[in-house]
């Protein structure tokens, strides 16, 4: 029966139809969970950034061979010539810390309570992490790149700054304070 025929052509030619558009479709999803992985994964690495939700998280960047030339030079509250804290055309003070051979600088850092400081961090040597216990304050520090980010500390105490990013040996003893004034 040359209709019989036909149509077992027809479903064939359906079934090879089918069947290209099933390994396009596994083709495509592939590609898209491959795809996802990559462009996942990369933010992931830098999400650290992006997770101080106390503040607006401002990206710079620093030479690390040139930390002598910036305020990264003396680590700690931007103060006047008569070692007041200054408040900035932003309205908050200015704090610079180093990340660096298993330290932070500075050792203790004080910020009075209730009023906005903008912490500047940025690393010497490798990765490391910057996390204010007790805080949503949880960043990635790299070499050249400056973390800012502004928090306020509303309660008077003190307050550590671990490393949360393996970054060798002395990773665990990476730790620092700061102590809020009232
Ligand atoms: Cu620095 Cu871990």
């Amino acid at each position: 029966d040359p209709a019989a025929r036909l149509d077992h052509h027809t479903l064939e030619r359906y079934e090879t139809a089918w069947l290209g558009v099933a390994v396009v479709l596994t083709v495509l999803l592939f590609v898209g969970v491959l795809a996802s992985l990559i462009s996942g994964t990369y933010p992931l690495l830098k999400a650290g950034t992006g997770h101080a939700h106390d503040g607006p998280v401002v990206k710079g960047r620093v030479d690390p061979a040139q930390l002598a030339a910036t305020p990264f030079a003396t680590p700690g509250l931007v103060v006047d010539r008569a070692g007041q804290s200054v408040l900035n055309a932003q309205g908050t003070l200015d704090a610079y810390l180093v990340a660096g051979g298993f330290t932070f600088q500075p050792a203790v850092l004080r910020v009075p309570a209730g009023v906005p400081v903008t912490l500047h961090v940025t690393a010497t040597d490798v990765v490391h992490g910057f996390q204010v216990t007790g805080t949503n304050v949880n960043v990635e520090i790299l070499p050249g790149h400056v973390a800012s980010l502004t928090v306020t500390f509303r309660h008077p105490g003190e307050q550590h700054v671990i490393c949360n990013e393996y970054c060798g040996a002395g990773h665990h003893n990476m730790i620092t304070r700061f102590i809020v004034e009232a």
